[in-house]
C-alpha cells in the first residue's frame, strides 16, 4: 500500500488523522504505519452493527453430564482418552494473548510467580499439569501456544530461558493472535505515537483463525495427524489439559465439542452459564441472567441454570473449519487506552477514555451442533488467578493450590 491508498481508504473511514505525522517520519516509519493501516479491518469499528451475544431467542436447559456418572465410568472414559492422546489425536491450545489489564502485571501473565516459599510460575505450573498426561500415556501432547503482537517476544524468550520447563520443544508452536484497533468514544482510531496505531489483541474468540493463518502451526496439525484441540487459558492454575476422562467422554458422547464446567457459587456467581439456544449450545452471559432463569428447576428440583464455564474446552477440528469464515458477534469493551494527544504527547489515562473489540471464544459454541457439559470440582480444577486482590485472586488461588498439595 502506498501513501495515495492509504489516504483515500482512511478518508472513506473518517479516520485522516492517522496520517497526520506522515511527512516528518523516516522511510522504515513510514513503512510500519502503511503496513498497520493496510491490515486494519475498519468492519470491527462499525459500533452500529455490533450485536455482541444478544438476548433474543428460546432459551433452555443444557443438562450437564454430572460429577457421579463421570466418576462411574471414569475408566472407560480414561481409557479412550489416552488412547487418543497416544495417537497425538488431540492438541491443546494455551490462550495466552490477554493483556492481564486486572492484575496489573506489566509481562506476560504466564510469567507471574504464583510461588511463595519457591518460584513457580503460572507457565511452569501449566507445563507441570500437562506432564501428568505426558507421564500417564508416554505421549507428549502437541501444544500450541496463542501470544499477541505486545507479549510474543518476552513468552517465547522466557520459554527458551527455561528449557521450556522441560516439555519436549518440539511440540511447542507459537502463534499470534491478530490485533485490532482502540478508538475513543466517537470512534476515532487513537494513535500511540506518530508511526503506532493504538492495537490490542483481538479477544480469545480470534484463536482458531489465527491459528490456521499460521503456517507452522498447520503443518504441525497435519504431520501430527491432530484431530480435537483443548484450548484453555493461562489463568486457571488448577487447569487440567488434555484430560484424559474429559477427552474420552467427549469422543463417547459423539459431540463435536465439550465444556468444562463447575456448579455455579450461588445465583449471582460472575460466571457464563451453559444452555441450549435455539437449538444450539449456548453460553448466556451473568448480564443476561434473568430472574427467570435464576429460578427456573430441572427434574430433580434443582436450579436448571447451574452450571458456568471456565475457559477449558474441547473442540474437533473438522466442524471448526466449517465455521471459520462465519462472522462472530464483536464486543464492544470500555478501557482505558494509552494515546498520544494532539500536541504529540503520550497519555495513560486514569479512567477508561474509548472503547477495544473483542471476539469470544464462547461465540464459537453456538454456531457448533452440540457440546458435551462436563461438570468438575471446582476446588480440583478451579483456580484462575484474574485480580491483586479479593476474588478470583493471587491469595485464592495460592489457597487453592495448598489445599490440592502443589509444593508453592
Ligand atoms: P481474560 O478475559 O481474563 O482477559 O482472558 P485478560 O486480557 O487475560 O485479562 P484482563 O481482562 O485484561 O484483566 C481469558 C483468557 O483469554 C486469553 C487470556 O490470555 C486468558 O487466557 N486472551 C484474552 C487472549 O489470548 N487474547 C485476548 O485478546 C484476550
Amino acid at each position: 500500500m502506498d501513501k495515495k491508498q492509504a489516504e483515500e481508504i482512511l478518508k472513506k473511514h473518517n479516520q485522516g488523522h492517522i496520517l497526520e505525522y506522515y511527512d516528518e517520519l523516516d522511510d522504515n516509519q513510514k513503512k510500519s504505519l502503511l503496513s498497520q493501516i493496510e491490515k486494519l479491518d475498519f468492519s470491527l469499528l462499525d459500533i452500529d452493527k455490533k450485536s455482541g451475544h444478544g438476548s433474543d431467542g428460546r432459551i433452555e436447559p443444557l443438562e450437564a453430564m454430572k460429577l457421579g456418572e463421570i466418576e462411574k465410568r471414569r475408566e472407560q472414559f480414561e481409557a479412550i482418552g489416552i488412547d487418543a492422546v497416544k495417537q497425538c489425536r488431540v492438541g491443546a491450545v494455551l490462550l495466552a494473548g490477554g493483556q492481564g489489564t486486572r492484575l496489573g502485571f506489566d509481562k506476560p501473565k504466564g510469567m507471574f510467580n504464583i510461588g511463595v516459599n519457591i518460584e513457580l510460575t503460572i507457565f511452569e505450573r501449566l507445563i507441570q499439569n500437562l506432564m501428568d498426561v505426558v507421564n500417564k500415556s508416554g505421549s507428549y501432547v502437541p501444544l500450541f501456544i496463542m501470544t499477541s503482537e505486545k507479549n510474543n517476544d518476552d513468552t517465547v524468550q522466557f520459554f527458551e530461558e527455561n528449557n521450556y520447563f522441560g516439555y519436549d520443544k518440539d511440540f511447542v508452536t507459537f502463534f499470534i493472535q491478530d490485533m485490532a484497533p482502540s478508538v475513543d468514544y466517537t470512534g476515532k482510531i487513537y494513535m500511540e505515537d506518530k508511526d503506532r496505531i493504538s492495537l490490542s489483541p483481538n479477544g480469545n474468540g480470534g484463536w482458531f483463525s489465527s491459528l490456521m493463518n499460521n503456517k507452522q502451526a498447520v503443518k504441525k496439525i497435519e504431520e501430527f495427524g491432530v484431530e480435537w484441540l483443548n484450548v484453555f487459558s493461562v489463568d486457571n492454575v488448577l487447569q487440567r489439559i488434555a484430560d484424559p476422562v474429559f477427552v474420552g467422554a467427549v469422543i463417547d458422547s459423539g459431540c463435536v465439542s465439550g465444556a468444562k464446567v463447575v456448579k455455579k457459587a450461588s445465583p449471582d456467581e460472575k460466571v457464563g452459564v451453559m444452555c441450549k439456544k435455539d437449538g444450539h449450545p449456548y453460553i448466556i452471559e451473568y448480564y443476561e441472567f434473568t430472574d427467570e432463569l435464576k429460578e427456573a428447576r430441572d427434574a430433580d428440583g434443582e436450579p436448571a441454570y447451574n452450571y458456568g464455564v471456565i475457559l477449558n474446552y474441547i473442540f474437533r477440528i473438522k466442524e471448526l473449519k466449517c465455521i471459520m469464515d462465519v462472522d462472530f458477534p464483536v464486543h464492544v469493551v470500555e478501557k482505558k487506552i494509552p494515546y498520544m494527544n494532539e500536541n504529540g504527547e503520550h497519555i495513560q489515562p486514569e479512567e477508561p477514555n474509548g472503547y477495544k473489540f473483542e471476539g469470544l471464544i464462547l461465540d464459537m459454541i453456538m454456531l457448533l451442533k452440540d457440546c458435551l457439559v462436563f461438570e468438575v470440582e471446582r476446588e480440583k480444577e478451579f483456580a484462575p488467578v484474574k485480580n491483586k486482590e479479593g476474588v478470583d485472586s493471587i491469595d485464592t488461588a495460592r489457597e487453592l493450590l495448598r489445599k490440592n498439595g502443589v509444593s508453592i
